[in-house]
């Protein structure tokens, strides 16, 4: 991606300072942002869009319960700067499927997974790309791409489970 296409151009303020305006797509729908370069790209999502689905746990990119779809792969958005996510197609949980009927929101949905839910919109998406790189992953597989997404409530072994089944496996 050039820096062209992911900048669109600089706006003149006061004659004297430029603001930079990027283009970013999410869920589908072409944005533009001329905020702060540095904000994370949660803020946007929850902030300014009001996609609440993604959720904030550490801040720090070490829970997973911000997990979003950057350019199709896995990526934590609380440690994704705006000026990072230019010219990028960004997918949410909301946007995921059109009808909760992902294969693996199907799995979760028949397995029961969450507990009390906060991280399971990370563990989701999590889960989404790891398939879409490997299509009948392993455990060991699933235990390395997932352990990065911390779920208080112990849910691991459901994880599993679901995302076997989502695989088109056994739960
Ligand atoms: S809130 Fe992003 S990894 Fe924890
Ligand atoms: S279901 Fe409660 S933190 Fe994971």
């Amino acid at each position: 991606m050039s820096y062209s296409t992911r900048f669109l151009y600089l706006r003149l303020w006061n004659g004297a300072c430029f603001t930079l305006v990027m283009q970013l797509t999410v869920n589908g729908t072409a944005r533009q942002y001329d905020g702060d370069p540095q904000m994370p790209l949660l803020w946007y999502l929850r902030d300014l869009l009001r996609l609440t689905g993604t959720k904030f746990g550490c801040g720090v990119g070490l829970c997973g319960a911000c997990t979003v779809h950057v350019n199709g792969a896995a990526q934590r958005s609380c440690v994704t700067r705006m000026s990072d996510a230019a010219g990028k197609q960004v997918v949410t949980i909301e946007a995921l499927s059109a009808n909760g009927d992902h294969p693996v929101q199907r799995a979760w949905k028949q397995i029961n997974v969450p507990q009390c839910g906060y991280c399971q919109s990370g563990q989701i998406m999590q889960a989404a790309a790891l398939l879409k790189q490997k299509p009948t992953p392993t455990d060991q597989d699933i235990d390395e791409i997932m352990q990065g997404n911390i779920c208080r409530c112990g849910t691991y072994q459901r994880i599993r489970q679901a995302i076997h089944l989502a695989a088109g496996g056994k739960a």
